[in-house]
């Protein structure tokens, strides 16, 4: 247990909440959710189907219809052939790190992963018994991994290795050709790639683009994607992971051993969310970057922030190096001291040092608030 890491966003909220508690104001721009309804079509379904009585367990690989329209989704969106048998849904986008870590690292064996990057990539790693191996994302490459850089860290030992993009905590991005790189890196050597692809719908400009698209790798390619971020639905629980079918049946038996099933009434809900009206994803995603664009605009007028525009997600992740102030201590100080709870770089890891990371979702009144008291505490500290 004591290879298990955590994510942090959750101990700062429990820690904001507490000040709260004790009646200070604070302005909530530490965890990663959509601060947007479920749209209301993906509701009604939800209703519908308890009503109807979807309140049953169901088969632990996703009920057979949500397990189509997640293949033709992602056929249509990844330009690839995708069947049902190479579908599995599970509660959320993370079980699909869980277990397929869980399935594929032995003893030794070397993952590479983005650092900074999501905090459980490498709790996960480790708790399996594997060995992490950080490709650094740095800012002066607008935060997109340096593929020459990760070919050097590929070792014969090296079993899988984890894309993200847009990326969290930087809102990074992979190009096509970067994606490409990494594929051509890969060669025939036996390794797998996690490709996370939760905020593949939030992205500014361009089409997102899968490894799962490059010929010869889809085989390769372990597709995570989800309803989360996507339709505004973290605490419904239901995600998918997209895999070979053998490797698919593994993450089933995986699925039978933990949750037996995901609860069949979200997974009705799901079906609507990728079928219905599509108008909501297009909205959020546009708020999104209007903030993102408004508050990296007020960090940069800030003593001691600099800060590049996102490409995607609802993360901005400034420098503030020149503040003087390691990421944790200063924080916890915006946190205590000015009534805004941030993350530290370095909860994604020892690269997200010099950093931090303010989460967008929230509304454009309480960024501008959040500048003002980040500002004014700057003014008075540093
Ligand atoms: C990069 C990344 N992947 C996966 C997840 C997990 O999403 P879910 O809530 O669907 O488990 C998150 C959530 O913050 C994330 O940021």
């Amino acid at each position: 247990m004591s290879r298990l890491g955590t994510e942090t966003a959750f101990e700062v909220l429990n820690k904001a909440r507490a000040l709260e508690g004790q009646g200070k104001s604070i302005i909530h721009l530490e965890i990663g959710e959509p601060d947007f309804s479920t749209p209301e079509n993906v509701v009604e379904a939800a209703v519908d189907a308890l009503r109807k009585g979807w309140t049953h367990y169901g088969p632990s690989a996703g009920l057979p219809e949500l397990r189509r329209t997640i293949a033709d989704y992602v056929s249509r969106t990844r330009g690839v052939e995708v069947s049902p048998e190479e579908v599995v849904v599970v509660p959320g986008g993370k079980p699909i790190m869980f277990f397929s870590m869980l399935a594929l690292i032995e003893q030794g064996d070397e993952v590479i992963y983005p650092n900074p990057g999501f905090p459980i990539y490498e709790s996960m790693i480790n708790y399996a018994g594997g060995k992490a191996v950080p490709i650094p994302l740095r800012e002066e490459r607008d935060f997109a991994m340096d593929v020459d850089e990760m070919a050097l860290l590929i070792t014969d030992r090296t079993k899988l290795i984890i894309l993200n993009s847009p990326q969290n905590p930087t809102g990074g991005v992979l190009q096509r050709e970067e994606i490409e790189q990494v594929a051509k890196a890969i060669g025939d050597r036996n390794i797998l790639v996690l490709s996370d692809e939760i905020y593949s719908r939030l992205q500014f400009e361009g089409q997102p683009f899968s490894i799962m698209q490059v010929p010869g790798m889809q085989d390769r390619t372990i597709l995570l994607d989800g309803f989360s971020k996507t339709y505004a639905m973290t605490g419904w629980r239901i995600g998918y992971g997209v895999m070979r079918a053998d490797l698919a049946a593994q993450i089933t038996r995986l699925m039978t051993n933990s949750n037996s099933c995901t609860a069949s009434f979200t997974q009705m809900a799901g079906i609507e969310a990728l079928r219905g009206d599509q108008s909501a994803v297009g909205r959020m995603c546009g708020e999104f970057q209007r903030r993102s664009e408004a508050f990296v605009t007020g960090l940069n007028g800030i003593r001691g922030f600099s800060c590049r525009m996102p490409k995607g997600a609802f993360y901005v992740f400034p420098n503030i190096v020149k503040t003087g102030w390691k990421s944790k201590p200063l924080a916890d100080a915006l946190l205590e001291e000015a009534g805004v709870a941030a993350l530290s770089g370095t909860a994604f890891g020892q690269f997200g040092e010099g950093y931090l990371r303010f989460s967008v979702a929230n509304s454009m009144e309480n960024l501008h608030k959040a500048l003002e008291r980040i500002d004014h505490w700057t003014k008075q500290n540093l």
